[in-house]
């Protein structure tokens, strides 16, 4: 069947596909993979995911390359970080195998809406885990369902690749220094959308969390990791209270294959003034390139990208991250499962 869609104008947001795919844990076990035509679920009303936050989600995405091939990128590192959010709030995790065959029955069955290469657009996978067990008293669920939807996407920031402005505020925390964050948790982008708001109404496209335990160091850019280029060297924040991102991880590999030093660790706010790239990155940020970074409460402003533009660090990084995608550069790491 043909789509009416204008792939290059998509927003990143929800637009109906044909099918998702659902598993449910009872009795100790996983059931089969069921395939719905049902864009609703039907819980029980004191399901642990609606009263105690027993929610947990992924996002990846498939590509169609250059040569017409389907490419889901590193979905064995979104199900390994499934089961590692699943342990944090004693849900089930779901087996890999299950994960991976879900991934790829999903694409499958919506292959219509994976858009076409060169639209700049592509299809974005969205599983998620649910406790359905009814509790009134505070504990786990006892049964578990595990849905993957999908949906065609366009950039997440508006910008695309051209330079975004984002700021620092500390009113808000997104995460408690022991608490969620280094897991997909529903309830932490729930604590981030106070923040989120005043920055969208401010003009800035995300807010830059700081550590919530001493507000000194960076975390992470709104729903995406951060680095920053500093003396030609790609450097992150280390932190216990951020999300360990799969396309930051990538990056920091393809940097190291280009010959560039990649540091994991602490970053002081005011160090912002001595770096010549920064970037918010994330499988839907990409990676998004940082103009300004205003810091509300003292009223610095470091301007990073002073011509307006990308620097050549994060287009480098960012030609080959989609060069691999894409299928135009070899997968030399193993990251694409090509869709047969
Ligand atoms: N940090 C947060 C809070 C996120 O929501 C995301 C998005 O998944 C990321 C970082 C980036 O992670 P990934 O590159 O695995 O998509
Ligand atoms: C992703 O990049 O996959 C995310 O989950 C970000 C999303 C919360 C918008």
């Amino acid at each position: 069947m043909e789509n009416n869609i204008d792939w290059s104008k998509l927003p990143f947001g929800y637009y109906p596909t044909d099918y998702n795919v659902r598993c449910t844990f009872r009795n100790g076990q996983w059931g089969p993979i069921e395939v719905s035509q049902s864009e609703t679920i039907n819980i029980h009303i004191a399901a642990t995911s609606l009263h105690y936050g027993q929610e947990i989600f992924e996002g990846l995405k498939a590509f169609r390359g250059a040569d017409g091939k389907i490419r889901i990128f590193r979905m064995r590192e979104n199900a390994k970080r499934l089961q590692e959010s699943a342990r944090g709030l004693l849900m089930e995790p779901v087996p890999v195998e299950i994960f991976e065959e879900m991934c790829i029955k999903c694409v499958k069955l919506n292959e219509r809406f994976v858009p076409p290469y060169e639209s700049g657009a592509s299809l974005y996978l969205r599983p998620l885990e649910i406790g359905i067990t009814p509790r009134i008293g505070v504990k786990e669920a006892d049964e578990y369902t595990f849905i993957i939807m999908c949906t065609p996407v366009g950039p997440y920031f508006p910008s695309g690749f051209g330079c975004t402005n984002i700021c620092i505020m500390r009113e808000f925390d997104r995460v408690a220094p022991q608490g969620t964050g280094r897991w997909k948790v529903g309830g932490n982008y729930a604590a981030s959308l106070g923040a989120g708001h005043k920055a969208h109404e401010l003009g800035y496209s995300a807010v830059l969390y700081l550590d919530p335990k001493e507000k000194k160091y960076l975390d992470e850019c709104g729903p995406a990791n951060f680095y920053a280029v500093k003396d030609g060297k790609y450097i992150t924040p280390k932190s216990d209270s951020i999300l360990p991102s799969i396309t930051n991880m990538s990056l920091m590999q393809l940097a190291h294959d280009m010959g560039i030093e990649v540091e994991e660790r602490h970053i002081t706010v005011d160090e912002l003034a001595t770096v010549s790239e920064a970037a918010a990155c994330g499988t839907a940020a990409v990676c998004s390139p940082i103009g300004r970074i205003d810091d509300l409460d003292t009223g610095i402003k470091y301007e990073i990208a002073k011509d307006g533009k990308p620097g050549p660090v994060t287009t480098a990084l960012y030609n080959k991250l989609n060069g691999i995608r894409y299928g135009l550069e070899p997968d030399v790491h193993g990251w694409n499962t090509i869709i047969e």
